[in-house]
């Protein structure tokens, strides 16, 4: 069934999640919190030219306290967007960034935007991104303490601990 297929894919993603944690020699940062569910992302954005000369992405990372879907996301969304110029990245919607796993439900669509709000934040921080669910924070301070800052209650859902 299509459903079990997604369940499985993000399952895998978040086992084994690419591209996470904080990176220190970031170019740009974004932290997003979702007024939905209350979870936060922050991404991490690294550049540098590629062969014909253009600023591309050289790597992403990000840490979040969010549900394992934004998890999964944000583990494809890292690796689909190496390699792109900052217009080819925000030239993709949630749905671009999900791709890989599949379609999502319409209750764990919110989770996509997180990612895509954080890479909109990370990107092109002066532009609102009024499409997305949301909400641009603090980029100072740890995630966490960004996190409790916010007014949520720790504990959240699940934890990924600084890489440091
Ligand atoms: Fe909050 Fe998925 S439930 S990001």
């Amino acid at each position: 069934m299509m459903q079990d297929d997604l369940q499985q894919r993000i399952t895998d993603a978040v086992q084994n999640p690419k591209n996470l944690g904080e990176m220190k020699n970031a170019d740009s940062v974004g932290t997003v919190g979702s007024p939905d569910c209350g979870d936060m992302l922050r991404m991490w954005v690294k550049f540098k030219s590629d062969d014909e000369g253009r600023k591309v992405i050289d790597r992403a990372t990000f840490q979040t306290f969010g549900c394992e879907t934004a998890i999964a996301v944000a583990s494809v969304a890292t690796e689909l967007i190496a390699g792109k110029t900052v217009e080819e990245a925000l030239s993709m919607s949630s749905s671009d960034l999900a791709a890989p796993l599949g379609a999502l439900p319409p209750m764990k669509i919110h989770c996509a935007q997180l990612v895509e709000g954080a890479l909109r934040s990370a990107l092109a921080p002066d532009t609102a991104a009024p499409a997305t669910a949301a909400a641009s924070a603090s980029n100072t301070g740890s995630l966490i303490e960004s996190f409790t800052a916010s007014g949520q209650k720790l504990p959240p859902k699940i934890v990924l601990k600084p890489s440091e």
